[in-house]
Protein backbone atom coordinates (compact mmCIF):
# COMPACT_ATOMS: atom_id res chain seq x y z
CA UNK A 1 0.00 0.00 0.00
CA UNK A 2 1.48 3.34 -0.89
CA UNK A 3 2.61 5.43 1.79
CA UNK A 4 -0.29 8.59 2.37
CA UNK A 5 1.74 11.73 3.26
CA UNK A 6 -0.50 15.00 3.51
CA UNK A 7 -0.09 17.66 1.29
CA UNK A 8 1.87 20.30 2.22
CA UNK A 9 0.58 23.74 2.43
CA UNK A 10 0.78 26.23 -0.07
CA UNK A 11 3.23 28.60 1.19
CA UNK A 12 5.80 25.48 1.94
CA UNK A 13 5.84 24.25 -1.69
CA UNK A 14 8.98 24.86 -3.51
CA UNK A 15 8.12 27.36 -5.55
CA UNK A 16 9.19 27.33 -9.31
CA UNK A 17 12.92 28.78 -10.44
CA UNK A 18 12.43 32.34 -11.26
CA UNK A 19 13.89 33.10 -14.53
CA UNK A 20 17.13 34.26 -14.58
CA UNK A 21 18.36 33.77 -11.30
CA UNK A 22 20.83 30.79 -10.94
CA UNK A 23 20.15 28.73 -8.18
CA UNK A 24 16.30 29.53 -8.23
CA UNK A 25 16.02 31.99 -5.45
CA UNK A 26 15.26 35.53 -5.50
CA UNK A 27 18.20 38.05 -5.07
CA UNK A 28 17.65 40.39 -1.57
CA UNK A 29 16.23 43.20 -4.53
CA UNK A 30 14.23 41.01 -6.25
CA UNK A 31 12.51 39.69 -2.67
CA UNK A 32 12.04 43.31 -1.85
CA UNK A 33 10.54 44.39 -4.58
CA UNK A 34 8.15 40.81 -4.48
CA UNK A 35 7.05 42.31 -1.08
CA UNK A 36 6.32 46.11 -2.23
CA UNK A 37 4.36 44.29 -4.82
CA UNK A 38 2.56 42.10 -2.51
CA UNK A 39 1.58 44.99 -0.12
CA UNK A 40 0.43 47.06 -3.13
CA UNK A 41 -1.59 44.16 -4.61
CA UNK A 42 -3.19 43.78 -1.28
CA UNK A 43 -4.43 46.86 -0.79
CA UNK A 44 -6.10 47.03 -4.45
CA UNK A 45 -7.68 43.72 -3.82
CA UNK A 46 -9.33 45.59 -1.07
CA UNK A 47 -9.77 49.20 -2.57
CA UNK A 48 -9.43 49.04 -6.30
CA UNK A 49 -7.64 52.02 -6.33
CA UNK A 50 -5.35 51.33 -9.43
CA UNK A 51 -8.32 51.75 -11.35
CA UNK A 52 -8.71 55.86 -10.05
CA UNK A 53 -4.77 56.19 -10.63
CA UNK A 54 -4.84 54.74 -14.19
CA UNK A 55 -8.01 57.06 -14.65
CA UNK A 56 -6.60 59.86 -13.46
CA UNK A 57 -2.97 59.34 -14.92
CA UNK A 58 -3.25 57.13 -18.13
CA UNK A 59 -5.08 60.05 -20.25
CA UNK A 60 -4.71 60.78 -23.88
CA UNK A 61 -3.98 64.75 -24.34
CA UNK A 62 -4.80 66.64 -27.44
CA UNK A 63 -1.94 66.37 -30.72
CA UNK A 64 0.41 70.20 -29.88
CA UNK A 65 0.29 70.74 -26.06
CA UNK A 66 3.13 72.36 -25.05
CA UNK A 67 5.15 74.20 -21.84
CA UNK A 68 2.14 76.28 -21.17
CA UNK A 69 0.18 73.09 -20.14
CA UNK A 70 2.60 72.45 -17.25
CA UNK A 71 2.08 75.84 -15.40
CA UNK A 72 -0.84 73.96 -13.41
CA UNK A 73 1.23 71.00 -12.36
CA UNK A 74 3.48 73.65 -11.73
CA UNK A 75 0.79 75.57 -9.30
CA UNK A 76 0.33 72.18 -7.95
CA UNK A 77 3.83 71.71 -6.56
CA UNK A 78 4.14 75.06 -5.52
CA UNK A 79 1.17 74.49 -3.13
CA UNK A 80 2.65 71.39 -2.24
CA UNK A 81 6.00 72.99 -1.11
CA UNK A 82 4.02 74.89 0.69
CA UNK A 83 2.20 72.58 2.60
CA UNK A 84 5.41 70.55 2.95
CA UNK A 85 7.61 73.38 4.26
CA UNK A 86 4.69 74.89 6.36
CA UNK A 87 4.55 72.00 8.42
CA UNK A 88 7.94 72.18 9.47
CA UNK A 89 7.44 75.63 10.49
CA UNK A 90 4.57 75.13 12.57
CA UNK A 91 6.70 72.37 14.82
CA UNK A 92 8.41 75.89 16.33
CA UNK A 93 5.83 78.82 15.40
CA UNK A 94 3.80 80.15 18.44
CA UNK A 95 0.54 82.08 17.72
CA UNK A 96 1.72 84.36 20.39
CA UNK A 97 1.17 88.31 20.10
CA UNK A 98 2.67 88.80 23.59
CA UNK A 99 6.28 88.50 21.94
CA UNK A 100 6.12 84.52 21.66
CA UNK A 101 5.29 84.55 17.89
CA UNK A 102 8.58 86.77 17.31
CA UNK A 103 10.29 84.97 19.38
CA UNK A 104 9.86 81.68 18.31
CA UNK A 105 10.73 83.22 14.81
CA UNK A 106 13.52 84.63 15.39
CA UNK A 107 14.85 81.55 17.01
CA UNK A 108 13.69 79.25 14.31
CA UNK A 109 15.90 81.91 11.89
CA UNK A 110 18.66 82.32 13.62
CA UNK A 111 19.40 78.97 15.74
CA UNK A 112 17.15 76.20 14.43
CA UNK A 113 18.75 73.48 11.93
CA UNK A 114 17.94 74.43 8.25
CA UNK A 115 15.61 76.94 9.93
CA UNK A 116 16.58 79.80 8.11
CA UNK A 117 16.76 77.57 4.68
CA UNK A 118 12.86 76.16 5.74
CA UNK A 119 11.73 79.69 6.38
CA UNK A 120 13.10 80.65 3.23
CA UNK A 121 11.39 78.48 0.82
CA UNK A 122 8.37 78.83 2.03
CA UNK A 123 8.25 82.79 1.78
CA UNK A 124 9.80 82.66 -1.50
CA UNK A 125 7.75 79.90 -2.39
CA UNK A 126 4.39 81.92 -1.78
CA UNK A 127 5.70 84.02 -4.15
CA UNK A 128 6.30 81.77 -6.86
CA UNK A 129 2.80 80.34 -6.05
CA UNK A 130 1.10 83.64 -6.59
CA UNK A 131 3.20 84.15 -10.33
CA UNK A 132 2.46 80.60 -11.25
CA UNK A 133 -1.20 80.76 -10.69
CA UNK A 134 -1.35 84.12 -12.60
CA UNK A 135 0.31 82.56 -15.20
CA UNK A 136 -1.46 79.21 -14.86
CA UNK A 137 -4.83 81.72 -14.84
CA UNK A 138 -3.60 83.37 -18.58
CA UNK A 139 -2.55 80.42 -20.26
CA UNK A 140 -6.74 78.92 -19.37
CA UNK A 141 -8.65 82.38 -20.45
CA UNK A 142 -6.00 82.81 -23.78
CA UNK A 143 -6.08 79.36 -24.69
CA UNK A 144 -10.03 79.44 -24.33
CA UNK A 145 -9.66 76.15 -22.27
CA UNK A 146 -12.84 78.25 -19.81
CA UNK A 147 -15.67 77.63 -22.84
CA UNK A 148 -17.80 74.88 -22.48
CA UNK A 149 -17.45 72.42 -20.84
CA UNK A 150 -14.92 73.19 -18.81
CA UNK A 151 -16.36 76.74 -17.06
CA UNK A 152 -16.88 74.79 -14.00
CA UNK A 153 -13.00 73.90 -13.38
CA UNK A 154 -12.21 77.77 -14.35
CA UNK A 155 -15.26 78.65 -11.44
CA UNK A 156 -13.14 76.05 -8.99
CA UNK A 157 -9.92 78.15 -10.80
CA UNK A 158 -11.41 82.10 -9.52
CA UNK A 159 -11.86 80.50 -5.90
CA UNK A 160 -8.27 78.95 -5.79
CA UNK A 161 -6.96 81.88 -7.03
CA UNK A 162 -8.44 84.09 -4.28
CA UNK A 163 -7.90 81.69 -1.49
CA UNK A 164 -4.18 81.54 -2.91
CA UNK A 165 -4.06 85.21 -2.61
CA UNK A 166 -5.68 84.82 1.73
CA UNK A 167 -2.76 82.70 1.62
CA UNK A 168 -0.37 85.57 1.06
CA UNK A 169 -2.18 87.74 3.10
CA UNK A 170 -3.15 85.62 5.68
CA UNK A 171 0.69 84.49 6.22
CA UNK A 172 2.24 88.07 6.04
CA UNK A 173 1.29 88.59 9.59
CA UNK A 174 1.99 85.88 11.42
CA UNK A 175 6.00 86.44 11.65
CA UNK A 176 4.75 89.36 14.15
CA UNK A 177 6.83 92.20 13.59
CA UNK A 178 6.52 96.22 12.76
CA UNK A 179 6.33 95.07 9.16
CA UNK A 180 3.88 92.66 9.27
CA UNK A 181 1.75 94.36 12.10
CA UNK A 182 1.41 97.61 9.64
CA UNK A 183 0.94 96.16 6.48
CA UNK A 184 -1.87 94.08 8.34
CA UNK A 185 -3.81 96.63 9.36
CA UNK A 186 -3.62 98.49 6.07
CA UNK A 187 -4.43 95.09 4.75
CA UNK A 188 -7.80 94.96 6.70
CA UNK A 189 -8.68 98.38 6.13
CA UNK A 190 -9.05 97.74 2.62
CA UNK A 191 -10.79 94.86 3.15
CA UNK A 192 -13.26 96.64 5.34
CA UNK A 193 -13.78 99.23 2.46
CA UNK A 194 -15.14 96.63 0.35
CA UNK A 195 -18.81 96.91 -0.54
CA UNK A 196 -21.56 95.08 1.17
CA UNK A 197 -19.50 92.75 3.14
CA UNK A 198 -16.40 94.55 3.93
CA UNK A 199 -16.76 96.06 7.37
CA UNK A 200 -18.52 92.27 8.56
CA UNK A 201 -15.31 90.81 6.39
CA UNK A 202 -12.31 93.10 8.28
CA UNK A 203 -14.58 92.39 11.98
CA UNK A 204 -13.92 88.94 11.19
CA UNK A 205 -10.57 89.09 10.50
CA UNK A 206 -9.69 90.90 13.34
CA UNK A 207 -11.70 89.11 15.52
CA UNK A 208 -13.57 91.77 16.89
CA UNK A 209 -13.59 96.00 16.45
CA UNK A 210 -9.71 96.53 17.50
CA UNK A 211 -6.73 94.69 16.33
CA UNK A 212 -5.95 92.89 19.23
CA UNK A 213 -3.80 89.53 20.59
CA UNK A 214 -6.70 87.72 19.20
CA UNK A 215 -6.03 88.87 15.66
CA UNK A 216 -3.27 86.60 15.47
CA UNK A 217 -4.58 83.42 16.98
CA UNK A 218 -7.00 84.12 13.87
CA UNK A 219 -5.32 84.73 11.11
CA UNK A 220 -2.91 81.88 12.10
CA UNK A 221 -6.17 79.53 12.24
CA UNK A 222 -7.05 80.84 8.86
CA UNK A 223 -3.79 80.61 7.14
CA UNK A 224 -2.98 77.15 8.97
CA UNK A 225 -6.27 75.02 8.58
CA UNK A 226 -8.93 76.75 6.94
CA UNK A 227 -7.76 77.85 3.69
CA UNK A 228 -5.17 75.07 3.18
CA UNK A 229 -7.88 72.42 3.68
CA UNK A 230 -10.32 73.76 1.43
CA UNK A 231 -7.46 74.88 -1.29
CA UNK A 232 -6.40 71.04 -0.93
CA UNK A 233 -10.65 70.23 -1.07
CA UNK A 234 -10.64 72.05 -4.52
CA UNK A 235 -7.18 71.45 -6.13
CA UNK A 236 -9.10 67.84 -5.99
CA UNK A 237 -12.37 68.55 -7.63
CA UNK A 238 -10.22 70.70 -9.90
CA UNK A 239 -7.87 67.81 -10.94
CA UNK A 240 -10.96 65.52 -10.94
CA UNK A 241 -12.67 67.87 -13.87
CA UNK A 242 -9.47 67.80 -15.83
CA UNK A 243 -9.80 64.26 -16.18
CA UNK A 244 -12.97 63.81 -16.66
CA UNK A 245 -13.30 66.42 -19.25
CA UNK A 246 -9.39 65.94 -20.91
CA UNK A 247 -7.38 68.69 -21.36
CA UNK A 248 -8.37 71.25 -24.22
CA UNK A 249 -6.46 71.72 -27.56
CA UNK A 250 -4.63 74.42 -29.07
CA UNK A 251 -6.90 76.60 -29.83
CA UNK A 252 -4.80 76.67 -33.04
CA UNK A 253 -5.27 73.24 -33.78
CA UNK A 254 -7.76 72.15 -36.31
CA UNK A 255 -9.14 68.72 -36.69
CA UNK A 256 -8.66 66.52 -39.49
CA UNK A 257 -11.62 65.93 -41.58
CA UNK A 258 -12.26 61.65 -41.55
CA UNK A 259 -13.54 60.39 -44.42
CA UNK A 260 -16.08 58.54 -43.18
CA UNK A 261 -18.95 61.09 -42.70
CA UNK A 262 -20.46 59.08 -39.86
CA UNK A 263 -17.37 59.24 -37.85
CA UNK A 264 -17.14 60.75 -34.12
CA UNK A 265 -14.04 62.75 -35.99
CA UNK A 266 -15.89 64.64 -37.98
CA UNK A 267 -14.90 68.45 -37.35
CA UNK A 268 -18.09 69.75 -35.97
CA UNK A 269 -18.26 66.60 -33.21
CA UNK A 270 -15.15 66.84 -31.74
CA UNK A 271 -14.91 68.60 -28.65
CA UNK A 272 -11.82 71.35 -28.34
C1 LIG B 1 -3.88 76.32 -6.65
C2 LIG B 1 -4.17 76.69 -7.85
C3 LIG B 1 -4.33 75.80 -9.07
C4 LIG B 1 -3.85 74.54 -9.31
C5 LIG B 1 -3.00 73.67 -8.40
C6 LIG B 1 -4.30 74.16 -10.64
C7 LIG B 1 -3.98 72.96 -11.28
C8 LIG B 1 -4.33 72.65 -12.59
C9 LIG B 1 -3.78 71.56 -13.36
C10 LIG B 1 -2.73 70.56 -12.87
C11 LIG B 1 -4.36 71.60 -14.60
C12 LIG B 1 -4.10 70.66 -15.79
C13 LIG B 1 -2.84 71.09 -16.57
C14 LIG B 1 -2.84 72.50 -17.08
O1 LIG B 1 -3.67 72.89 -17.90
O2 LIG B 1 -1.95 73.25 -16.64
C15 LIG B 1 -5.31 72.70 -14.59
C16 LIG B 1 -6.16 73.01 -15.63
C17 LIG B 1 -7.07 74.08 -15.63
N1 LIG B 1 -7.11 75.09 -14.70
FE1 LIG B 1 -6.08 75.12 -12.94
N2 LIG B 1 -5.06 75.18 -11.16
C18 LIG B 1 -5.09 76.20 -10.25
C19 LIG B 1 -5.69 77.43 -10.40
C20 LIG B 1 -6.47 77.80 -11.50
C21 LIG B 1 -7.01 79.12 -11.73
C22 LIG B 1 -6.73 80.34 -10.87
C23 LIG B 1 -7.76 79.04 -12.88
C24 LIG B 1 -8.57 80.12 -13.55
C25 LIG B 1 -9.21 81.07 -12.96
C26 LIG B 1 -7.69 77.68 -13.36
C27 LIG B 1 -8.36 77.18 -14.46
C28 LIG B 1 -8.07 75.99 -15.09
C29 LIG B 1 -8.71 75.52 -16.31
C30 LIG B 1 -9.86 76.22 -17.08
C31 LIG B 1 -8.08 74.31 -16.64
C32 LIG B 1 -8.41 73.40 -17.84
C33 LIG B 1 -7.34 73.64 -18.87
C34 LIG B 1 -7.56 72.86 -20.14
O3 LIG B 1 -8.41 71.99 -20.21
O4 LIG B 1 -6.83 73.17 -21.10
N3 LIG B 1 -6.88 76.96 -12.52
N4 LIG B 1 -5.25 73.34 -13.36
Amino acid sequence: MPKLTPPLPKVLQPKPQRPGSPNGKPSPADAALDAGISVVDWIDERTSLSGGIRWMLFRKVPRGVNWFYTLGSATMFAFLSQAVTGVFLAMYYRPDAQGGAYESIRYLTDEAFLGQFVRSMHKWGSSVMVILVFLHMARTFFFGAYKYPRELTWVIGVVLLILTMAMSFSGYLLPFDERAYWATIVGVNINGTGPFIGPYLSDFLRAGPEFGATTLSRFYAIHMMLIPGAMAALIGAHLYLISKLGISAPPWLRVEPDPDPQSELQPERVEV
